[in-house]
């Protein structure tokens, strides 16, 4: 074995957190970094995404706490970590594709303000992350899913700016880039404003405004403060 491979094979693995608003690049740098250390990317939305098919499916109310948290936990939400990208299973089903579409998104906003929905999707997120090795992406993983986790970064970026990347992912879709600014704006303000654990950094967190930067800037910044946990973390 070389000085680098066990070098890698003595290293504790890390729980990485990467939260911020819709649009500022988190699952592309949550993949790219996972995918640079060999870790697994969990996208957190994805899992609230998957609730929110659930409801629409069922004709469940978006605003009953008790019908969703029954639905929750009747339900089974997989996140499959693949080489292509992140699949998403829903009661055995891949439902990775349904779940970005613009009626899901916005359930997805809306069922994401009930504390018991959350607390049920933490516990979960907890179970998923708690052997390290993640990259954990979403809104609250650095201040309530992995309150101790080895490094939380808090990536942001100008509305406007967000919007036109969102818009530009649309189009590389070939989706109708409609509405975006006033979704987007109106998730943010859900985001911010819901009482259990609102979007905001956590006091430890590395904030990047990724608004000047281009992709590749930010990943090599978040690579090298990972590597440096490493450095630190090694025993
Ligand atoms: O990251 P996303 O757009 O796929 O998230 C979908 C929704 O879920 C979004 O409206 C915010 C919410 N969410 C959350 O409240 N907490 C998380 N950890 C992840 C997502």
């Amino acid at each position: 074995m070389n000085d680098q491979a066990h070098n890698d094979h003595s290293r504790r693995r890390l729980i990485i957190a990467i939260d911020g608003p819709a649009g500022a690049g988190k699952s592309t740098i949550a993949s790219r970094l996972a995918r640079k250390l060999g870790y697994v990317n969990l996208e957190s939305g994805a899992m609230y995404r998957a609730l929110a098919l659930k409801a629409i499916d069922n004709d469940s109310s978006l605003d009953d706490e008790a019908a969703l948290l029954k639905l929750a936990q009747e339900s089974r939400i997989q996140l499959e970590p693949t080489l292509g990208g992140n699949r998403t299973q829903l009661d055995g089903q891949d439902v990775s594709s349904r779940i970005r579409e613009r009626d899901v998104t916005e359930a997805a906003s809306r069922v994401s303000v009930h504390p018991g929905v959350r607390a049920w999707m933490v516990d979960r997120q907890r179970e998923m992350g708690a052997g390290g090795g993640v990259v954990m992406e979403g809104r609250d993983i650095g201040t309530k899913v992995f309150p101790g986790a080895d490094l939380k970064i808090f990536l942001d970026a100008d509305p406007v700016i967000r919007e036109q990347r969102r818009m530009q992912q649309q189009k590389i879709k070939g989706e109708i880039a409609s509405n975006v600014a006033a979704d987007l704006r109106e998730r943010d303000r859900r985001d911010r404003t819901r009482a259990a654990s609102p979007l905001m950094a956590a006091a430890d967190a590395v904030v990047i405004d990724s608004t000047k930067m281009g992709e590749d800037e930010v990943l090599a910044r978040v690579e090298e403060l990972a590597r440096g946990k490493l450095e630190s973390a090694r025993f």
